[in-house]
């Protein structure tokens, strides 16, 4: 019983998982969601991507009812966040970024844990069978502070799929994860999604991991979401390639202008980003009426979801990014292990 939404052309109806309309959740002054409309299809792999603080989290609060929103309305797996909070969470698993599982029991003791706390009847062969799918039958009964991270990611799975839920979220599932993890991980989200049929929605800031991984996307930058589609319908929004230029002070952008090529120049202080049909073509005259000696720093954007992102925002993804301790620790423990 999901919702049921027209496309654009209105001649066909896809069913989704996931349907926002004007989402505002408020922390004190901090606007975390500011008006966050979103549609997610049922059956795909949809990331939520931004960086450092832009609302990820709080948007996963609020689609698995852990907190509740200030204002507009949601519906998960067919059913009204507000109305129907425990039918929701019936239907729904979280990966969370946060190490959740218990290193002093088994896998198969966590597993019981997570039918106990779910109150599941009848959890064994499901448990059994993601154990197999996962490759982790012969560890069952191991305890888990001798998993590897590879291993834990593979169990925490296990456990957010163990009541059979139609949606599963999952925190930034990979950060902190070595290249090689990170790529297992993507084929397990892959798998699960087409052989367990669940839709998953996922949050990252790695642009490649958005990119390779997910089939649609949403860019939310300070509670607002900037952009959506596929990643190659995003793509394709941005035309030409984007010129990074840092100077030692102020640069006055409108020579550059004039330019043959270039089609916009955007950017304060001295910081200015020129949009162009072609960097190999254009950048030769840009230097040519800049004064060279005042240049710190340049960088060429040739389409991509970064450019995506720094042509919406201004900023690059990276650029926002700051200590969080939570994940300082969360990378120290996942080191230990
Ligand atoms: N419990 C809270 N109390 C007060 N402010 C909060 C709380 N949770 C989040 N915020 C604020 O809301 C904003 C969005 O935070 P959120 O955790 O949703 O971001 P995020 O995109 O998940 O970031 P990250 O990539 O660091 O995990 C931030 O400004 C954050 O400081
Ligand atoms: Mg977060």
């Amino acid at each position: 019983m999901n919702t049921v939404a027209e496309t654009a052309s209105g001649s066909q109806s896809v069913n989704l998982e996931i349907r926002t309309r004007n989402l505002v959740k408020n922390y004190g002054h901090v606007r975390a969601l500011d008006n966050v409309s979103i549609d997610i299809p049922s059956g795909t792999i949809f990331g939520l991507l931004g960086p450092n603080g832009a609302g990820k989290t709080t948007l996963i609060k609020v689609l698995t009812a852990l907190i509740k929103p200030d204002g507009g309305q949601a519906t998960v797996a067919g059913y009204d966040i507000l109305a129907s909070p425990f039918e929701v969470k019936k239907r729904i698993g979280w990966v969370a970024a946060e190490v959740i599982l218990d290193d002093d029991l088994t896998a198969w003791e966590n597993l019981w844990l997570q039918a106990k706390l779910q109150n599941l009847k009848d959890w064994t062969d499901t448990a059994r069978k993601l154990l197999d799918y996962l490759g982790l039958s012969d560890r069952a009964d191991s305890k888990v502070k001798e998993f590897s991270t590879g291993m834990r990611k593979k169990l925490e799975i296990a456990l957010a799929l163990l009541h059979n839920p139609s949606v599963i979220f999952m925190d930034e599932p990979t950060i902190g994860l070595d290249p090689g993890t990170r790529r297992m991980l993507w084929d397990l989200i892959r798998g699960i999604n087409r052989n367990y049929g669940v839709t998953v929605l996922l949050t990252t800031h790695y642009i490649e991991e958005a990119d390779a991984l997910c089939e649609r996307l949403a860019i939310i930058s300070r509670g607002k979401i900037v952009a959506a589609g596929t990643p190659s319908e995003l793509k394709s929004r941005v035309k030409g390639e984007l010129i990074e230029v840092e100077t030692e002070g102020v640069t006055d952008p409108s020579p550059l202008r004039l330019l043959e090529g270039v089609r916009e120049v955007t950017g304060e202080g001295n910081r200015m980003i020129i949009r162009v049909d072609s960097s190999e073509e254009t950048l030769p005259l840009i230097l040519s009426k800049m004064n060279t000696m005042s240049i710190k720093k340049i960088n060429v954007q040739k389409p991509s979801l970064e450019t995506v992102f720094l042509d919406i925002t201004g900023t690059r993804i990276d650029e926002e990014q700051q200590m969080d301790i939570r994940k300082f620790y969360a990378n120290i423990r996942r080191a230990r292990q």
